[in-house]
């Protein structure tokens, strides 16, 4: 595996791929890589001749008073990660090698970053987006592959390319989860071990309401209700930030559970803001 960390050696690694007709897969990260992030790569390196993997801590998308300086790094051993799964190359930049002193152009989806996450973090996907739109850029993937952890972030990525006719194939990846549900994030390290036994019932939570939805009980504030309680009995150490049930693709407030719903939470824990999504089958 390859490392680069400036964005003109990226561009011309795979410049030089597609112009000898290699396909290229494309995962972008923000590292300490856990096995949702090495399902992506893995589902990557099925999927073309080249698999790029980038490690860039995205200043532009944490909020001023959240977790960019905390956030947790592990180069080493993520690098060792991805080359275990095949990576070809590892792009990881430094925050001065990807934004200029004047960086002034900005990508963003209001339609669909309003709500859910957009709600308490008004600038972050502007900062994903625009990220995002740099390294489809530089690496011109053809195809790029998000989780569906993220569901808001799989959307928003998913309009962009659509509406900037970027030509990449964007596919998404289930959310990977440990044992007891608790999806898979960088951000579990920071639960202290009450809070993480508490934790797996943000899903459990979710999947009551589709329990509900299923036996015909559709009412979004029904659910919510029911879904309040839930937590508030078996996840006191968690708050809730907020609890969405809304339409897949337009992320609209679903008026009544029995059309395509996705049910999408986040709770604040002492140290950690977990999120969570489940797409009533
Ligand atoms: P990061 O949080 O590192 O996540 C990188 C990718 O891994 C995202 O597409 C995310 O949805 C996916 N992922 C995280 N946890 C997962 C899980 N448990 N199961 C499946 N996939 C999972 O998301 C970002 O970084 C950034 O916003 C980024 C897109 C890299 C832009 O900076």
């Amino acid at each position: 595996m390859e490392t680069c960390t400036s964005s003109q050696a990226l561009q011309e690694r795979c410049l030089s791929w597609r112009q000898s007709g290699h396909s290229i897969a494309l995962v972008p990260t923000m590292g300490y890589f856990h096995a949702g992030h090495e399902e992506l790569m893995r589902r990557g390196r099925a999927l073309a001749g080249k698999l790029v993997v980038s490690l860039f801590v995205n200043p532009t998308q944490f909020g001023p008073g959240e977790d960019f300086a905390a956030y947790p790094r592990d180069a080493a051993r993520d690098a060792a990660v991805a080359s275990r799964l095949g990576a070809d190359l590892l792009f990881a930049p430094t925050p001065e090698s990807m934004y200029h002193p004047d960086h002034s152009t900005w990508v963003e989806v209001p339609d669909l970053a309003a709500g859910l996450c957009g709600l308490s973090r008004p600038t972050h996907f502007r900062g994903v987006c625009t990220v995002v739109t740099k390294l489809f850029m530089l690496v011109q993937p053809t195809v790029a592959l998000f989780g569906e952890k993220d569901w808001q972030q799989l959307a928003i990525i998913r309009r962009m390319a659509r509406d900037l006719s970027i030509p990449v194939d964007v596919r998404g990846v289930p959310v990977v989860r440990e044992a007891d549900g608790l999806a898979l994030s960088s951000r579990n390290v920071y639960l202290t071990p009450e809070e993480r036994a508490q934790a797996p019932h943000l899903q459990k939570g979710l999947a009551l309401a589709a329990g509900m939805a299923a036996k015909g009980e559709t009412a979004p504030a029904d659910l919510a209700r029911a879904v309040r309680a839930y937590w508030a009995a078996h996840m006191p150490l968690g708050r809730e930030d907020y609890l969405s049930f809304v339409h897949p693709d337009s992320l609209a407030p679903a008026t009544d559970a029995a059309t395509p719903t996705l049910a999408a939470a986040a709770v604040r824990f002492s140290r950690a803001r977990l999120i969570d999504n489940l797409l009533f089958a």
